[in-house]
């Protein structure tokens, strides 16, 4: 089902992201961000077939194949091991490459996912830090876990709704357990297990469908600045390139349904699958992307949004299914934003918001909220500098009955959620 605000947005979008047609197709000389873009958003092997403009680095088997053997050989976790919503960390810490328990530190998680995955630095400090300070001590933190704890109880300030894989908290009770249905609703978008190529574009169109079912079938759904605008896109995104095997033949990555199964613990054949929980595995002979390719920032939001506006607007549903109303940026930072400032720089608003809003919400120290605003300045400084929100307007938030920021693993299931 496609809702009338996804098409008033679509149109509206002509008028308010004019920006993002140029962020797709332009191309100013020198600047690296622009290049980093240009590529990432050319449909793999290009449209209708016409070969990438530019071209991914050559494939070097040595540096990127990963180990799967000896001490990297797959454990499944224990009774006492973290495993959580995030398919990446749960293989990581099944190969030893994070701790076996699920409690790592940012220094841990930095070298795992900059050296297994072909994480940007810049990414994986962000990543590692945000969550180690929101959801953690200030310097470690569990890929599971509860309130304060780990990314499982982070639903609003990390965790999400319209995930890929795994339910929304208010519709099924668990945001980390993965729906079936929904895993195989991407499955079957590549019907050909001998051509199947899970690449950018089916992500961006099984996203799309995500964001939709959430409207339809979750009274709560609930889009927020940087669970939402930021995270959400990144979830999706990862899955293509970050799970792609590389090879001489392929450099920018092919991800089969063999190689998307065991990163997401689905075994069986395609009209029996089986998901068991926690066992997600780095497949043999598995190529990452090339470090000298390592995903960044800049990488990964606005070809989404190039097509689907509606991503870069944070939103709810109002207690009842299809009530998907948006609320303003400008609203939200008191003016601070217009809504197309916002959409052309998703980062620096999500992330400015954060900033703002987090020292009046979350009951962090000061000491650690300083660290936060570190670690996000340095993020946004490296983008250039960000307009800030002095002081944020939640109260728009109210409208939002699933707005919350250290919700789940596990909670009631929401009045009249539909469940598939
Ligand atoms: C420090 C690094 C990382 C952190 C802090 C992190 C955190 C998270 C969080 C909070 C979510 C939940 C998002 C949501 O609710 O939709 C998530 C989901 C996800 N992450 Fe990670 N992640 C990291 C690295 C990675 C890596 C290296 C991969 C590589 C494959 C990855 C792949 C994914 C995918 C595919 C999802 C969506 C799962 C689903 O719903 O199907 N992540 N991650």
């Amino acid at each position: 089902m496609k809702s009338t605000f996804v098409s008033a947005a679509l149109v509206a979008s002509t008028a308010a992201f004019p920006h993002l047609a140029v962020e797709k197709k332009g191309v100013p000389a020198g600047s690296a961000h622009k290049r980093v873009l240009e590529r990432a958003t050319q449909p793999q092997g290009g449209a209708a077939g016409v070969p990438a403009p530019l071209l991914p680095p050559v494939f070097d088997a040595a540096s990127q194949r990963i180990d799967v053997n000896g001490s990297h050989a797959f454990v499944a976790p224990g009774a006492g091991d973290a495993r959580g919503p995030c398919p990446g960390l749960n293989a990581m810490a099944n190969h030893n490459y994070l701790p076996h328990n699920g409690v790592a530190t940012i220094t841990e998680f930095i070298a795992a996912t900059t050296s297994v995955f072909g994480m940007g630095v810049d990414l994986a400090t962000f990543l590692a830090t945000y969550g180690a300070i929101l959801d953690g001590d200030g310097t470690s933190w569990s890929i599971a876990g509860g309130s304060h704890v780990g990314i499982g109880g982070s639903h609003g300030n990390y965790e999400t709704d319209s995930s890929p894989t795994r339910g929304d908290l208010d519709q099924y009770g668990s945001n980390s357990d993965l729906v079936l249905s929904q895993f195989k609703t991407l499955y079957d978008m590549q019907p050909d297990a001998a051509t199947a190529n899970y690449n950018i574009e089916v992500l961006r169109t099984f996203r799309e469908t995500r964001f939709q079912e959430s409207i339809s079938k979750n009274p709560y759904f609930s889009y927020q600045p940087v669970a939402g605008m930021l995270v959400s896109q990144a979830a999706f995104t990862f899955i293509y390139r970050f799970m792609a095997n590389h090879s001489a033949e392929a450099p920018e990555g092919i991800l089969n349904k063999d190689v998307l199964k065991s990163f997401f613990s689905i075994t069986g054949d395609d009209d029996n699958l089986k998901w068991t929980p926690g066992h997600e595995q780095i497949p043999y002979n598995w190529y990452r992307r090339n470090t000298l390719d390592a995903y960044t920032i800049p990488y990964y939001i606005l070809y989404f949004a190039a097509e689907n506006p509606e991503f870069l607007l944070v939103g709810c549903n109002q207690g009842e299914v299809n009530t998907y109303n948006t609320i303003s940026a400008s609203t939200l930072s008191n003016g601070a934003y217009t809504v197309a400032q916002a959409a052309a720089n998703p980062t620096c608003f999500a992330t400015e918001f954060a900033i703002a809003e987090l020292p009046g919400l979350t009951g962090l120290s000061g000491s650690l909220v300083n660290s936060l605003t570190g670690a996000i300045t340095g993020v946004t400084g490296a983008l250039g500098g960000c307009q800030g929100i002095s002081k944020v307007n939640t109260s728009a938030l109210t409208a939002c009955p699933g707005f919350a920021l250290y919700g789940g693993p596990t909670g009631p299931v929401a009045k009249g959620a539909v469940q598939s």
